[in-house]
């Protein structure tokens, strides 16, 4: 993170990660760093990392190492200036209080389609408050019209593969019917939102802002353990990283 306030281009914050996992212990990275700024934080599964990074714009970095054949898969989003905007801060927290509801979610017994739900219910009644979608709430969220700006499943199973094996449903080879979360399970939770910079009908304040928060949670008896919590993932924990000095 810190790598990106001075970087000039992306491939140096992704360098920086593979750098620092390798010094670390790792051999490999589960899957192909995602490291872009500005406008391509809004590119999922963006792998070129090569523009040169806008002053002022949000990072955001999709990686995982892999150790003892199992990967991780965290994604984390900053401003590079080490402080963020006023608007980059009300997409970064809505965002996580998405995140924050879906992870509730995470336990024995619930299913595993309950988690996305909840946050496109936040992220859809937020993206009104901020005057994103205009309309009223329930409509809003009935249409899916949040769907815009969050346009991917927040959730999959994770272990030797990123995207690992096993069913979402419930029955194997019947659709419908999501899947019951059981202790031992390992899935992600990772709910987005992004506003390119070509959404020329949205004001030109929220545009080039895309933020994704990811963590692999484990399912156990009484609820769920965030195996990524040592990450920073509030604003404020993320500045202090940010500004931490040498
Ligand atoms: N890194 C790909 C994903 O988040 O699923
Ligand atoms: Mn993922
Ligand atoms: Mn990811």
């Amino acid at each position: 993170m810190k790598a990106s306030t001075k970087a000039n281009n992306e491939g140096e914050v992704a360098a920086a990660f593979q750098g620092t996992v390798r010094r670390l212990g790792a051999r490999f990275t589960g899957y192909d760093t995602i490291a872009g700024a500005g406008t391509n934080s809004c590119v999922l599964h963006y792998l070129t990392n090569d523009h040169d990074i806008e002053k002022g714009s949000v990072m955001l970095l999709d990686a995982g190492a892999e150790v003892g054949y199992y990967t991780a898969d965290v994604t984390r989003t900053w401003p590079v200036s080490g402080k963020f905007s006023k608007e980059q801060k009300a997409i970064y927290d809505l965002v996580l209080k998405a995140q924050n509801a879906a992870i509730d979610l995470v336990k024995p017994g619930r299913k595993h389609h309950e988690g996305y739900d909840a946050a496109m219910r936040v992220l859809s009644d937020g993206l009104v408050d901020l005057g994103i979608l205009t309309g009223d709430k329930e409509s809003v969220y009935k249409s899916a019209a949040y769907s815009r700006f969050s346009m991917h499943g927040i959730s999959h199973w994770i272990g030797l593969d990123v995207h690992d094996t096993g069913n979402y449903q419930q029955e194997p080879g019947k659709r419908g019917g999501s899947r019951v979360l059981e202790a031992g399970m390992a899935l992600t939770v990772e709910p987005g939102i992004y506003i390119p910079k070509d959404a020329r009908d949205i004001d030109a304040k929220w545009r080039g802002i895309g933020v994704r928060i990811e963590d692999v949670l484990l399912v156990t008896p009484d609820g769920n353990r965030n195996l990524s919590d040592k990450l920073p993932r509030t604003v404020e924990s993320l500045e202090a990283v940010l500004n931490q000095r040498d």
